[in-house]
C-alpha cells in the first residue's frame, strides 16, 4: 500500500521527468537522465537501466544501454532469457515481487529482491525496455508501475521523433 509520502515523491519525480524530457536533445540524453534521476531519487530503485533491441539482430537480442547501479554481467539478453526477455517478448510490464520465486530471473546482484521491467514501444513495436531492480521485496506498487510506464512511454515517443 502506497503512503502519502510515496505519492508526493512520485509526483515530484514525474515533474522532473517532464523537465528532463523538455530539456533532453536526444533520446540517449533522456534515457541517461531518467536512469540517474530514478536511481538517485527513488530510494528502492537500486539498479535502473535500459535494454534496447539490437537493430537487425536475428534472433532478437537486448543490449544494455544507459544504466545506474552496479555493473552487470548481463549486457546482452535474448528474448527467451530472464524477466527482461519475458517483458520484451510479451510486450507487457512484468513485476516480480520476489525474484527468488521466479524461475525466469537472471541474477545481476545477490542483493536484488524484486524487479520491474516495462517495454518501450516505438511505432507500436517493442524497441527496448526499462528495467529496475530493488533490494527490497515487493518494492514496486501500482504507483511505481505507473511512474515507470510513464518514463518508458516518454522514451518511446522521443525515439519515434528520430
Ligand atoms: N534480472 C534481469 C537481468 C538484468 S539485471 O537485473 C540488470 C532478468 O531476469 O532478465
Amino acid at each position: 500500500m502506497a503512503t502519502k509520502s510515496d505519492t508526493g515523491k512520485i509526483d515530484e519525480v514525474r515533474n522532473t521527468v517532464d523537465r528532463l524530457n523538455s530539456e533532453a536533445r536526444t533520446a540517449d540524453q533522456l534515457m541517461k537522465g531518467i536512469a540517474l534521476l530514478l536511481n538517485q531519487q527513488m530510494l528502492k530503485y537500486n539498479w535502473v537501466g535500459f535494454y534496447m533491441l539490437e537493430p537487425g539482430a536475428n534472433p532478437p537480442m537486448l543490449a544494455l544501454g544507459s544504466y545506474q547501479g552496479a555493473m552487470t554481467v548481463h549486457t546482452r539478453i535474448s528474448l527467451n532469457q530472464g524477466i527482461c526477455g519475458a517483458a520484451a517478448a510479451s510486450g507487457k510490464t512484468v513485476v516480480v515481487d520476489d525474484v527468488k520465486k521466479d524461475p525466469r530471473y537472471l541474477a545481476c546482484s545477490i542483493e536484488t529482491k524484486s524487479e520491474i521491467v516495462v517495454p518501450i514501444f516505438v511505432h507500436g513495436k517493442v524497441a527496448g525496455e526499462l528495467d529496475i531492480d530493488s533490494h527490497f521485496l515487493a518494492a514496486f506498487t501500482d504507483e511505481d508501475r505507473e511512474l515507470v510506464e510513464y518514463c518508458a512511454e516518454l522514451v518511446g515517443k522521443r525515439l519515434e521523433r528520430k
